[in-house]
């Protein structure tokens, strides 16, 4: 291969050494001399792999020396993660159509001007250890390219002659090399991150060529002070420094260059556990450090902190007034007998405008309910039960419409396959639906209030919404909120606004006799991770309501905590997971086995332990689940004093699991009587649009 790519390529290469010294925190170089540059960002650096794309590592880790010694991620999402926000600082330095200044330096000259940062010993003593060398070798001129506030450093010539003219970098997520030797236990410099990546020209720029670099006369190249802050450790983030895992930062930035992607100045830094904290979600993935969680809607992994995320997400607890007002307009009503147990016990915790439903209530003003479910399993697991019993019991006690999402179109574009002999399978998921609206249909809504919808069927009824919503909210938002890049199909991100329609009533004029001119309000109940939707949505709600609107158009929402899976009380239940989930359909034979196998128990090791300390219920499944299912709050009491002193009847985890078992296999057993009485005929029927009103 040649051993110079092209401009493109090179010039990308540029911008991301800058940019991983940027997000990273480790200074391009230090000016201590000889050895103590290991990150060697400014020396010269060959990209291997097949131009436009391009393959390098950089070392940043504390065992390397390196002159940053932060820890960096070694699990594949705290990677994933890195590449992420390295990618995104790039792209900005992309945007922001930086100049790139070359300069022709003979190497003594070089030395002259910066000193020993721009080579490394054996480049110096003019070793030919490897190709690298052959660069500066040879008495040939050294070309050195600078961003401004970005990166100086030795670079393969030529480079285009501004960072705009470049279209895009994409950085490939996968876990590189070096993780999966330490994943798969072989040795590897845990601090070492492989950076793989493809760079996109714009095909022309306005005088039709895409220029590149001109070196200028060296008296035009930055002084050292002018460096200072590339080298400098002060802007950046400490020795031994976790590395702080920003989900949200873009809207931080500026295209002031200086804050391109010099970001980690934004972070502060907490001396006392040493962690970088935002304003934002902030993740922390390390080896040493155990407190970490994502939730988006795609996926909820570790320890949740729900104060925390409420604080992240920008919704309300609920807290016991607003409690005690929604007990009054429910229960109040004389059409429930009590607080549903998951709002008793604080498992639909947190709100968005909840006490405007409640004033909304209070007036006698219209209001239906939405919630749904993505098919991608034919049976529905307990998890995604409990926004539809909480639904259920929301129609019962206020007496009002339901409208039920089948996402099946979102499925498809998330899960879906494509072969050639095959095809694809976007049927599959169409069968799906049907199979999931009989567990929705069995668990007891009003037949003449609820509406159950396919989105490949009904989404054209909802299309001028649709459209509306897409004209509403730009790319970058959708990206943004989840996480998207270019590399996405272009379904999932226009997905966003078919999930966001059912929030407004006139995408139902027939179920809800309403067009743009209605007032209803619309609740959603659901667990937190599907929050991401609904902000956007409530940013652009006035354009599709009217001024009137109780709540400016805006949906309300209800959010739940998650139903954890049964192997540890972190996480979500996921579908994916045949032992870590029980689905509606098991049998008490498989609930049984899987609750006694595999529900982890908060219990002690030995009966003497457990006699003497008791369980640590939070972390007990069995006690977790209880929770969710069983409906006596005396008896739940019970449970908990004993299981957790060690003492009385529930004192162990043999007794727990087993009262779990007998409340799961009665629920269960009785959803699968009804779900066997739900005929197609009868799913056709709840699927009908009809007048519910
Ligand atoms: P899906 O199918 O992933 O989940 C369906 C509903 O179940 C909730 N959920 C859980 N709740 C508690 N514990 C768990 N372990 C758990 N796992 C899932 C989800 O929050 C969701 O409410 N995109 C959506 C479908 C959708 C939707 C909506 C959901 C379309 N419109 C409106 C809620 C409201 C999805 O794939 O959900």
């Amino acid at each position: 291969m040649d051993i110079f790519p092209p401009s493109n390529t090179s010039t990308a290469f540029l911008i991301l050494r800058g940019v991983v010294s940027g997000v990273t925190g480790c200074p391009i170089g230090t000016l201590d001399g000889l050895g103590e540059t290991s990150p060697s960002l400014m020396q010269p650096s060959y990209i291997k792999d097949k131009y436009p794309s391009g393959k390098f590592s950089v070392k940043l880790g504390k065992k390397c020396g390196s002159a940053c010694a932060l820890t960096i991620p070694v699990d594949k999402l705290g990677r994933e993660k890195l590449l992420d926000a390295i990618e995104r600082a790039a792209n900005r330095v992309i945007d922001a159509n930086i100049p790139v200044q070359t300069f022709l330096f003979t190497k003594d000259e070089l030395i002259d001007k910066y000193g020993h940062i721009c080579f490394n010993q054996y480049e110096l003593k003019d070793l030919k250890y490897s190709k690298k060398s052959l660069l500066i070798s040879k008495g040939k001129k050294i070309t050195v390219a600078y961003i401004k506030n970005t990166i100086l450093a030795v670079s393969p010539v030529p480079v285009f002659a501004s960072t705009g003219m470049i279209e895009k970098i994409v950085i490939e997520k996968r876990p590189d090399e070096s993780l999966s030797k330490i994943l798969s236990g072989k040795k590897a410099r845990k601090c070492e991150i492989v950076i793989k990546f493809r760079v996109f020209d714009k095909l022309m720029n306005e005088d039709n060529v895409l220029k590149e670099s001109v070196p200028e006369d060296n008296e035009n190249a930055p002084d050292l002070s002018m460096l200072e802050p590339l080298l400098s450790k002060k802007v950046r983030m400490e020795k031994g420094t976790i590395f702080p895992m920003i989900i949200d930062d873009s809207k931080h930035y500026t295209d002031s260059v200086s804050t391109i992607i010099h970001h980690t100045s934004e972070l502060t830094l907490d001396r006392k556990s040493g962690a970088c904290t935002n304003d934002k979600t902030r993740i922390t993935n390390n080896i040493d450090h155990v407190e970490e969680a994502i939730v988006n809607a795609f996926e909820v992994v570790g320890k949740v902190d729900y104060k925390n995320l409420v604080e992240n997400f920008g919704s309300k607890l609920i807290d016991a007034e607003l409690l005690s007002r929604f007990e009054a307009l429910t229960v109040g009503r004389g059409t429930v007998p009590y607080l549903h147990r998951f709002l008793r016990r604080g498992l639909f915790f947190s709100h968005r405008d909840l006490h405007k439903i409640c004033d909304c209530l209070e007036l006698k003003k219209p209001l239906y309910l939405y919630t749904g479910r993505g098919p991608s399993s034919s049976a529905m697991h307990l998890g995604h039960l409990v926004p539809f019993l909480f639904t259920l019991w929301l129609q019962q006690a206020l007496q009002c419409p339901v409208v039920i999402q089948m996402t099946d179109d979102e499925k498809f574009l998330f899960k879906g396959i494509y072969s050639d002999e095959k095809g694809d399978n976007l049927n599959n998921f169409a069968e799906l639906t049907v199979e999931n609206v009989r567990d929705i249909i069995a668990c007891g809504f009003d037949p003449d209030k609820t509406f159950i919808f396919s989105d490949l069927n009904y989404v054209g009824t909802m299309y001028p919404n649709v459209v509306r919503i897409w004209k509403a909210v730009t790319a970058a938002t959708v990206n943004n909120v989840f996480g998207f890049d270019g590399t996405s199909n272009i379904g999932k991100v226009a997905f966003p606004a078919i999930q966001a329609a059912p929030s407004f009533p006139s995408s139902f004029p027939t179920v809800l006799n309403a067009d743009l001119t209605s007032n209803m309000a619309c609740l959603i109940p659901c667990a937190i991770d599907q929050d991401p939707y609904f902000r956007i949505t409530r940013d652009i709600a006035h354009k599709l309501t009217p001024k009137s609107h109780p709540l400016r158009g805006k949906p309300a929402l209800i959010f739940s905590k998650f139903f954890p899976p049964l192997k540890g009380s972190d996480g979500k239940m996921s579908s994916s997971d045949e032992t870590s989930a029980i689905f509606l359909t098991d049998t008490p034979e498989m609930i049984e086995q899987k609750i006694r196998e595999h529900a982890f128990s908060g219990g002690k090791e030995t009966s003497k332990l457990q006699r003497e300390l008791g369980a640590d219920l939070d972390v007990d499944v069995s006690f977790q689940w209880l929770r969710f299912f069983l409906e006596d709050d005396k008896e739940l009491k019970c449970i908990e004093n004993d299981y957790r002193t060690g003492t009385g009847f529930y004192w162990s985890t043999g007794s727990v699991k087993k009262k779990l078992i007998n409340i799961l296999v009665e629920f269960i057993t009785e959803h699968k009587k009804r779900r066997e009485n739900v005929t197609d005929d009868i799913i056709q029927k709840w699927m009908k649009e009809r007048c519910l009103v």
